[in-house]
């Protein structure tokens, strides 16, 4: 079992930018993403539950929990960012009462198509539509959302302050941010588990279960490449939003920031 650096340099430099542990020009790094995300769309699901075992669910839960969304028939919009599959969707407006509104933004339509599906067998179809956009460039007016989640979307982004710029944008004043990303686990053994399973069982699982191992290495690399929690909040205070907080799940393997446009 090695160890893995955690978190090395994030983000862009110079024209290029991290791509699991490769640099790449910045401009193709998105397409490379895309093509991840194209050929996973139809097992996303299913893997997301093999390679955590289920944990992703829960950590969704807390989201769902720390967002609140209102129970009444009160005016609510949210926007999911990176909203792949519409996991975050469906649990907030299963949770939030006939007022609650969704609006699932993801650049890959073939992850929205899977979603359109979902929404569609759960009877939420009516209350969210779907967008394909870009969460550097949020095809949104300003101040439009109450509410803007990601989940597991933001280290896929290349330039990720100009997301956390978009984000603010389009939330309302008085709006929140809720961030639920991988992030840098610092619980000993756990850490090497988690070493051990990111690296040598999740390729292998994926190779397995979907007949591709590169997309999942990709996957665990960029976790690795992404800022650490408290960087990751400072990133949100550059970004201009307030009362910045951020909770650690299961050990730090994940955490969810939380952020307002005040
Ligand atoms: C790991 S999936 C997360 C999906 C979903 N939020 C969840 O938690 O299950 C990452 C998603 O980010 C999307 N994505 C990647 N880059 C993006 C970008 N620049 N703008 C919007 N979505 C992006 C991908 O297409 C993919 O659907």
């Amino acid at each position: 079992m090695g160890t893995t650096p955690k978190n090395p340099s994030a983000g862009e430099d110079h024209g290029n930018a991290a791509f699991g542990f490769r640099r790449v020009a910045a401009e193709t790094r998105q397409s490379l993403v895309n093509d991840v995300f194209s050929t996973v769309a139809g097992r996303y699901d299913l893997m997301n539950d093999l390679m955590s075992g289920g944990l992703h669910r829960l950590w969704k839960d807390d989201l769902i929990t720390w967002l609140n969304p209102p129970r009444s028939r009160r005016p609510f919009s949210l926007i999911d960012v990176a909203a792949g599959t519409g996991d975050i969707t469906l649990k907030a407006l299963g949770d939030g009462g006939p007022g609650c509104r969704a609006v699932l933004c993801d650049i890959n339509p073939a992850m929205l198509e899977v979603g359109r599906g979902r929404l569609r067998q759960a009877g939420l179809a009516d209350r969210a539509s779907l967008v394909i956009g870009n969460a550097e460039a949020l095809p949104f007016a300003d101040q439009r959302f109450d509410a803007l989640t990601v989940a597991f979307g933001i280290r896929n982004v290349t330039r990720i302050d100009k997301a956390l710029a978009e984000a603010r944008r389009v939330l309302k004043t008085g709006g929140r941010f809720l961030c639920l990303e991988f992030s840098c686990c610092d619980v000993p053994m756990l850490d090497r588990l988690y070493d051990f399973h990111s690296f040598e069982v999740i390729p292998r699982l994926g190779a397995l279960a979907a007949g591709a191992a590169e997309p999942y290495r990709y996957l665990v690399e960029s976790i690795r490449k992404f800022p650490d929690q408290r960087r990751f909040a400072d990133m949100l205070g550059e970004a201009g939003f307030g009362r910045v907080s951020f909770r650690n799940l299961t050990g730090g393997i994940a955490a969810i920031h939380s952020g307002w446009r005040l």
